[in-house]
C-alpha cells in the first residue's frame, strides 16, 4: 500500500468560530492533518483588539490543546498604531482586511484602505502581515458582481504593496486567473493562499449547490486551470489556506444560503487526492506545510503525519449534538482514496 509522510499541515486561514460550533469543530483540524492554523478574526462581534484576540486564544486551546494558533485582529477603526504595537508584543501575526461598505457605502470601498495607511506602516515596522479578503462589493454601474469581484479588487492590492513594499501581505482563498498573474508578478513581499476546494470546484458547482457556495466563490474552469497550474509549479508564494469556514447544515440548506465549505476534518485527504488527480503529489508538502511556513517566518513544527492510499468516505454528516443541528464536510459522502493518519 502507497503511503507518505508529510511535515503536518500549516492551515493558514481557518475560521473556528466561538461557543459550542468551536468546541465542536476545533479538535476536528487536527484528523484533518494540520498541527497550525491562522484562526481568522470574523466572530460576531469580531476581534478587534489583542486582548480579544489573546482571549479567544484562550478559548481554543481549551478546546484542542495539542494545536498551534497564530491570532489575528479585524481591521478595523478602532485600530490605533499603539495597538498595533501591543499587537506585535503579544504574538498577534496578521490583521484581517474584509471588503468594507458591503451593503452601505460600498462606492468608497476603495478609499477606505488609505485611512489605514498609518496603520499599515506600522504593521510594516512592526512585521505583522496584512491578510486581504480581495473582494470589491457588487456594485451595478461598474458591472462588478460576485464572478468579477476578485479581479475588480486586484489594483488595490497593488496599489497598498506600491505604497508599503516591505509590509508583507496575503490575498487569501484567490480564485481567478487574475489574481495568480498579479501575485506572481509582485514583490516577495506578496503572496496568497488557496483553499483545496477552489482547486476542485467551478461556477457549475456550487449554483444550486449550497454546500460549494463560499466566498470568494469558485469562478471559470480557466480559472481553476491557472490555480491548477500554478500549484504544479511549485511556486512558493502560493501556500495552503484551507478557508474551512463551517455553518449548520440549517443555515446552509436554506433559500439564503450561508457562504462556507467546511473542510478542516478532512484537509490533508482532499489535498492528496486532488494533488494525486492532477499528477503532482510531490508538490504538495511545499504548498501544505513549508511555503506558508516560510512566508510567515515560522519555525518548522517537527510533527509529521502519514497520507495512506486508500479508500476512505467522507462521512455525509456529522451530529453536533449541543447544537441539535449537522454539519456537512466538504465532498459529504463520497468515496476518495486518500486518509490521513496523525
Ligand atoms: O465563504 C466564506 N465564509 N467566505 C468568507 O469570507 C467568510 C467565511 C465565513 O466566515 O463563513
Ligand atoms: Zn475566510
Amino acid at each position: 500500500m502507497r503511503s507518505i509522510i508529510l511535515p503536518i499541515a500549516e492551515d493558514l486561514h481557518i475560521h473556528l468560530r466561538d461557543g459550542e460550533l468551536l468546541k465542536f469543530v476545533t479538535p476536528l483540524v487536527k484528523a484533518g492533518g494540520a498541527g497550525r492554523v491562522l484562526v481568522m478574526p470574523n466572530l460576531k462581534p469580531y476581534i478587534e483588539n489583542t486582548e480579544q484576540a489573546l482571549n479567544y486564544k484562550q478559548q481554543l486551546q481549551l478546546a484542542e490543546p495539542d494545536l498551534e494558533y497564530l491570532m489575528t485582529l479585524y481591521l478595523n477603526p478602532n485600530l490605533t498604531v499603539t495597538e498595533i504595537k501591543k499587537a506585535a508584543e503579544n504574538g498577534i501575526i496578521g490583521i484581517k482586511s474584509y471588503p468594507r461598505g458591503v451593503t452601505t457605502n460600498s462606492e468608497n470601498g476603495l478609499e477606505n484602505y488609505e485611512i489605514y495607511y498609518p496603520i499599515f506602516a506600522e504593521m510594516e515596522k512592526q512585521n505583522l502581515v496584512l491578510n486581504i479578503h480581495g473582494e470589491m462589493p457588487s456594485n451595478e454601474a461598474q458591472n462588478i458582481c460576485i464572478m468579477n469581484a476578485e479581479e475588480h479588487f486586484l489594483p488595490n492590492l497593488e496599489r497598498i504593496h506600491h505604497n508599503f513594499p516591505k509590509l508583507r501581505i496575503v490575498l487569501e482563498h484567490i480564485t481567478s486567473k487574475a489574481a495568480v498573474e498579479l501575485i506572481k508578478k509582485l514583490g516577495s513581499t506578496v503572496a496568497a493562499t488557496i483553499t483545496a476546494h477552489h482547486l476542485e470546484l467551478t461556477v457549475d458547482d456550487w449554483a444550486g449547490q449550497n454546500h460549494n457556495y463560499c466566498k470568494p466563490v469558485a469562478k471559470y474552469p480557466v480559472d481553476r486551470q491557472a490555480l491548477r497550474e500554478v500549484i504544479k509549479q511549485g511556486n512558493s508564494k502560493f501556500f495552503l489556506g484551507s478557508d474551512s469556514a463551517p455553518h449548520l447544515k440549517s443555515l446552509k440548506e436554506n433559500a439564503c444560503a450561508c457562504a462556507g465549505v467546511f473542510s478542516s476534518s478532512h484537509l490533508m485527504a482532499y489535498l492528496a487526492e486532488i494533488f494525486d488527480k492532477l499528477n503532482c503529489l510531490e508538490y504538495l508538502e511545499n504548498f501544505s506545510s513549508r511555503f506558508g511556513q516560510d512566508f510567515y517566518q515560522l519555525k518548522p513544527l517537527n510533527k509529521y503525519i502519514k497520507l495512506i492510499n486508500e479508500s476512505n468516505q467522507i462521512p455525509s454528516s456529522f451530529k453536533v449534538k449541543s447544537l441539535s443541528d449537522d454539519l456537512i464536510p466538504f465532498w459529504a459522502g463520497k468515496n476518495i482514496n486518500w486518509k490521513v493518519e496523525v
